[in-house]
């Protein structure tokens, strides 16, 4: 079954989540709307950073969820399911990503996309998720992040229509989203440890000042990081709480 989500297309704004943002508040969004924006002037990334993207060539869009099948402590499994999403529509164009942890999605050491997930509660209860997404689509220099981004381009050699990516991409968010409604979470976690970047692989990372060997067990359904440290001990992160050097 493919998505029946309408898609509302800007030509230019300041932010897609913003733009969701605003009408959630004047009570003018409707239940998973897609906000699409060729353009955006103050596209927002996570931890207030920008999200810089040229006009016309990628894809900016945010998605209106209301996952009442979700409870706040569970809300993590809709990170896993909007990444698991973005790299199954990869694949099926012969595009193999991994999920840095909590959500980025590299093309070996490159971002091809970035999620901003902003989610409302009211107790336990979930009142919507706006699910934000850049993909790199058809944008082949990056002057400032030459070492840090990659597009769909770049990897086939070829311009991609953006209306059939959102399209198809919008198709796979659709078939993940039915594991959260039947709470098939082991499976979303499953895969989500399958395409998780340096997953049971020693690596180094930083906590404060401070850098560490370790190497990634789990990620656990609140969304913990555990890692393995040299002396044994195994410690949980928090996003935010830890850097991949
Ligand atoms: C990140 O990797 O830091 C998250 C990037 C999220 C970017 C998307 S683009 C569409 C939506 N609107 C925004 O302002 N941000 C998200």
């Amino acid at each position: 079954m493919e998505h029946s989500w309408p898609v509302m297309h800007l030509s230019s704004v300041d932010s897609t989540n913003n733009f969701l943002l605003r009408l959630i508040e004047t009570g003018q969004a409707t239940h998973e709307m897609v906000i699409n924006a060729r353009f955006q002037n103050q596209g927002r990334g996570q931890e207030s950073n920008t999200w810089e993207s040229d006009p016309c060539q990628n894809l900016t869009f945010s998605l209106l969820l209301k996952p009442e099948y979700l409870k706040a402590s569970s809300m993590f499994f809709l990170n896993q399911a909007i990444s698991l999403a973005i790299i199954d529509y990869l694949e099926d164009n012969q595009i193999f990503a991994r999920i840095k942890w909590p959500n980025d999605i590299l093309v070996g050491c490159k971002k091809i996309a970035g999620i901003l997930i902003e989610n409302s509660f009211l107790g336990d209860k979930y009142q919507h998720a706006v699910v934000g997404i850049g993909l790199n689509v058809n944008q082949e220099y990056f002057p400032d992040l030459q070492h840090k981004a990659i597009s769909m381009k770049n990897l086939l050699g070829k311009d991609l229509n953006l209306d059939v990516v959102l399209h198809r991409l919008l198709n796979a968010i659709h078939q993940r989203i039915k594991y959260l409604k039947r709470g098939d979470f082991d499976v979303l976690a499953d895969d989500y440890k399958k395409h998780l970047h340096l997953f049971q692989c020693w690596a180094t990372y930083r906590n404060k000042d401070e850098s560490f060997k370790g190497k990634i067990l789990d990620v656990k359904p609140s969304g913990e990081l555990c890692i393995l440290l040299e002396n044994g001990e195994v410690r949980e992160f928090l996003n935010k709480e830890v850097a991949f050097v």
